[in-house]
């Protein structure tokens, strides 16, 4: 497959380290040395709906397609408004499509387990227009007197749409499973039969943890992929990595030996947007111009799960 159209979506509402520090015991000082992160995008008054469905138009207006020429919708969502139906459901009524519609739920690397399903379906010939989502209001399932989580996130969609093509040139998915060092939990209703406990937890995240299981896998993911492809890091433009924070992107950078321009980041304002992340920055750097024909692209993301995930691709 090959992609033909991007488009992203990101909350009005900017909130800076110096805004949290109002409520919270933190300073810009600690958190932008910490993480890279100066501000980041929250939802407000908007629905994450809204957010999907205008970068799902974006994606579909420069892919030159109308909604009813998609054939199948995979979204990438771990919370929203609806529990059901999905939102790739939701979004699918709002843009007109009349099309399988699925949501995955692989917090982070989301993005990437969807490209390696939409792939599979391109490899069957079952279709011929794929419109990938990433929607994410991760500042919804923060405690946010916890200033060692709520500072790191942020909300806002990314989406593209695929055709088919041979642009996709290694995958590499993984799941290291573990689910106490990043996890939250939902109370649901209860019912004349229930005997046991339950209560909801906002996110939970052992931050050392997650930092080295980040970069480790990451750097495993891409040395693979480069191997495997008969690659070197040179050979790629740009290391498209899930912006979930500066130290943990720059500690992949210099393990890999690349130079600083090869890794485009907006975590510094935007926060980490989990797997809206990766798309919201492939559709940035695609509206700026930055990828020319032919290019290699290696997208990396690790997350909840824990997942991970490694995708070379030519632009
Ligand atoms: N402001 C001020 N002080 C703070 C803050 C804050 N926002 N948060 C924690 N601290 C304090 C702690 O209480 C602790 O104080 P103590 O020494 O008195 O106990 C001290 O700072 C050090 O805390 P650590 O947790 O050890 O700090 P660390 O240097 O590990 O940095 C961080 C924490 C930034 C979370 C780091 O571990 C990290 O970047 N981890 C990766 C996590 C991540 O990116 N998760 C994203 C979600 S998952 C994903 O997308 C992959």
């Amino acid at each position: 497959m090959k992609i033909i159209g991007t488009g992203s979506a990101l909350p009005r509402k900017v909130v800076t380290n110096e805004d949290l520090t109002r409520f919270l015991d933190t300073s810009d000082e600690w958190i932008a040395s910490r993480t890279g992160i100066r501000s980041r995008r929250v939802i407000t008054d908007e629905r994450l709906e809204d957010l999907a469905t205008e970068a799902a138009e974006k994606a579909l207006a420069e892919a030159g397609i109308a909604a009813a020429d998609l054939d199948y919708i995979l979204c990438s969502n771990i919370a929203n408004y609806y529990v059901t139906p999905g939102l790739s459901c939701v979004v699918a009524g709002r843009i007109g499509a009349a099309c399988p519609a699925v949501d995955i739920n692989c917090a982070c690397p989301g993005f990437l387990y969807a490209m390696d399903i939409a792939e599979a379906f391109f490899k069957t010939g079952r279709v011929r227009n794929v419109l990938i989502i990433c929607a994410e209001e991760a500042t919804r399932m923060l405690d946010w007197t916890d200033r060692s989580t709520c500072i790191l996130f942020g909300d806002g969609a990314g989406a593209a749409v695929f055709a088919p093509g041979d642009n996709i040139k290694g995958v590499r998915m993984d799941c290291q499973p573990d689910v106490n060092t990043l996890y939250e939990c939902r109370k649901l209703n209860h019912t004349p039969f229930l005997t046991k406990e339950e209560k909801d937890v906002p996110l939970q995240m052992n931050g050392r943890e997650v930092f080295k299981f980040a970069v480790s896998t990451a750097v495993r993911d891409i040395e693979s992929l480069l191997a495997e492809a008969g690659l070197t890091t040179d050979d790629i433009q740009y290391f498209m990595i899930h912006q979930a924070n500066l130290r943990i992107i720059e500690a992949i950078r210099k393990r890999l030996g690349a130079p600083e321009e090869k890794f485009p980041s907006h975590v510094a304002d935007h926060g980490n947007a989990s797997s809206a992340s990766c798309a919201i920055l492939l559709d940035e750097c695609n509206r700026k111009g930055l990828f020319k024909r032919g290019d290699k692209l290696i997208f990396s993301a690790f997350g909840a799960g824990l997942l991970s995930g490694a995708i070379l691709m030519e632009w």
